[in-house]
């Protein structure tokens, strides 16, 4: 029998509920790296995400091997010199006190996970410091955003970075997207020799390493009613 309408997939609801659901960051890597034909797999299929007028105002360099480790050395270094370049403003001050609220959950809910106290300023500004070697994953992509870089062209630059995440979930490869790694800015265009566009985010990804606890830190997401209105 043929029917002009489309038929209800559960099955494939079903599917995409658990690859969005499924994909959690993560912040510790096994070194394997990712096969070459599943990275050109999943960057080609991330290219697939919606953008205003189809511009695709992203550029995207993925460091792996040798490449890595320098970057991930001269992030550190960059660090050290509390040298950093960041392309798009970052104050505090941005955040609503709702969002304030998630994010001090979020911290302790990850901190405690690693053990590190409430108060103990150091050892956390120390775990961030070593989280610019990409949480140990062999494979780190920057996403830039070309053009003028801004709001709007950040904004589908966004969606190329969950439709990444979502490509990668689906190949079975974890992933980490690391706003801190656009504070260092200049120290990334340097070492690959970007000329062009604004840096968003950095996306470490590999294999997560099942055993370590941080990979077991699962987050909250706030009730529906407190983020959606459905009008009519
Ligand atoms: C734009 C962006 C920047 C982020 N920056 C960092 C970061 O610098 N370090 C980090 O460990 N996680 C970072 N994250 C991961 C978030 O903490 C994480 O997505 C959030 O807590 C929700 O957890 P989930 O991804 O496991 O669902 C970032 C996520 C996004 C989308």
């Amino acid at each position: 029998m043929c029917s002009t309408s489309r038929p209800v997939t559960t099955e494939l609801s079903s599917s995409a509920e658990k690859l969005i659901r499924g994909r959690h960051a993560t912040r510790a890597f096994r070194t394997d790296a990712v096969p070459g034909d599943t990275m050109r797999a999943i960057f080609s299929l991330a290219g697939a995400a919606p953008s205003n007028s189809n511009a695709q105002p992203w550029r995207v360099e993925v460091v792996s091997g040798a490449k890595r480790d320098r970057l991930a050395d001269a992030l550190q270094a960059a660090h050290a010199r509390q040298q950093t370049t960041a392309d798009f403003p970052y104050s505090e001050e941005m955040y609503a006190r709702a969002h304030q609220t998630r994010r001090a959950a979020f911290g302790a809910a990850l901190y405690g996970t690693l053990g590190i106290g409430r108060d103990d300023h150091a050892a956390r500004a120390a775990y961030d410091a070593e989280s610019l070697r990409f949480y140990g994953a062999p494979h780190a992509a920057f996403l830039f955003v070309t053009g003028d870089g801004g709001a709007r062209l950040a904004a589908d630059t966004g969606a190329y970075m969950q439709t990444l995440l979502l490509a990668m979930a689906g190949y079975g490869v974890d992933s980490c997207p690391q706003g801190l790694l656009s504070f260092y800015a200049d120290t990334v265009r340097e070492e690959l020799g970007v000329c062009e566009g604004r840096l968003l985010v950095g996306v470490s990804f590999g294999y997560a390493d099942e055993t370590a606890p941080v990979n077991r830190l699962v987050t909250e997401r706030a009730p529906l009613e407190t983020t959606t209105t459905f009008h009519g």
